[in-house]
């Protein structure tokens, strides 16, 4: 049996465990800096195995001994948004929890392949990429199937038609300047403009660059989980099955659509490996400007992550 280890049981972490189970994917190690949230969340949802009949072993723990031999590492562990917060807000706070978190983990699990969804998100994957020392396969931030998704979803309420139809690609940096690819969008192959008016596109592709915060401030008390987390629970299965699907993840960019040591929102071809390839659209000149404007976003993200931790 497979092995995953999520760093972080909280609403984000805990959920993860709840979509990866219900996969059978993988055994599954729950860890936690509260002493005893880990152990009791995994003892419960190992009591739900049997109901929903999945063989898998769920055990929580508050050391990363626990984690030993795991093929993939998620990392949740850090504080979440509250109202009136960017991601960026988070950036010293989580900045030293994961980066504890990687080079933790790797002592345990030296092959293992990284995750990662703690905010903000592009450039805590860089750190866990720097700090544990990694290939740029094996590590990939979960943000672009759930962008991606929050689109699909609106165009679904508004059309009608079902979510399996609609294909939506969300690229770029996980915030406000992120890149809807409305023209590369389509419902069964149809463009999504000869479905919906500029205006209907226009407010849908606003809702989806805010729809994280929309939620922060219907909850007041954290971020958005569900919806991530089920991202995260489709990139382990692409990589534990070796699917090599194409979804949109953030990863290590090295000269592809021009950017260098930055992570990214990009399709990846995810297999055994991680990070098989990385794909590369052509785009016009104003996708270019959104792309260009995200991206250097990102980059002052790192730039300000560079001047709190060595890497
Ligand atoms: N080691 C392990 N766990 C830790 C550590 C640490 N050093 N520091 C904090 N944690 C745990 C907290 O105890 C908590 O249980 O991380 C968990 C985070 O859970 P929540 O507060 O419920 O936050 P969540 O909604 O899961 O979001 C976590 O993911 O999507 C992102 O923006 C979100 O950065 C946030 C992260």
């Amino acid at each position: 049996m497979n092995k995953i280890s999520i760093v972080g049981a909280g609403m984000t972490g805990a959920t993860a465990a709840h979509w990866l189970a219900e996969r059978e994917l993988a055994d599954l190690v729950l860890v936690d800096i509260v002493e005893g949230m880990p152990q009791g969340k995994s003892l419960d949802m190992l009591q739900a195995m049997p109901i929903i009949g999945k063989d898998v072993r769920v055990t929580g723990a508050n050391e990363y001994a626990a984690t030993e031999g795991s093929d993939i590492i998620i990392i949740t562990a850090g504080l979440p948004r509250k109202p009136g917060m960017s991601r960026d807000d988070l950036l010293s706070a989580n900045a030293e929890i994961v980066g504890r978190a990687a080079e933790e983990t790797l002592k345990h699990s030296p092959d293992a392949i990284y995750i990662v969804l703690t905010n903000p998100l592009d450039t805590m994957a860089y750190l866990t990429l720097k700090k544990a020392g990694l290939p740029r396969q094996r590590v990939l931030g979960q943000a672009g199937i759930l962008d991606s998704a929050r689109m699909r979803a609106f165009v679904a309420l508004e059309t009608g038609v079902s979510v399996e139809n609609i294909n939506c690609y969300v690229l770029g940096g996980h915030g406000d300047e992120m890149v809807p690819l409305t023209r590369h969008s389509n419902i069964a192959g149809i463009p999504l403009k000869e479905y919906l008016t500029a205006d209907k596109l226009e407010a849908i592709v606003a809702r989806t660059r805010k729809g994280g915060g929309e939620i922060v401030n219907l909850l007041k008390t954290g971020s958005a989980y569900y919806a991530p987390s089920a991202a995260c629970a489709q990139m382990a299965e692409a990589i534990l099955k070796n699917k090599h699907l194409i979804v949109p993840c953030a990863a290590y960019m090295q000269g592809e659509y021009g950017l260098d040591d930055m992570f990214f929102g990009v399709p990846v071809m995810l297999g055994r490996d991680g990070v098989e390839r990385i794909v590369e659209y052509k785009f016009d000149d104003d996708e270019q400007a959104m792309f260009d404007k995200s991206a250097a976003s990102v980059k002052e993200t790192h730039e300000a992550l560079k001047k709190l931790v060595t890497l």
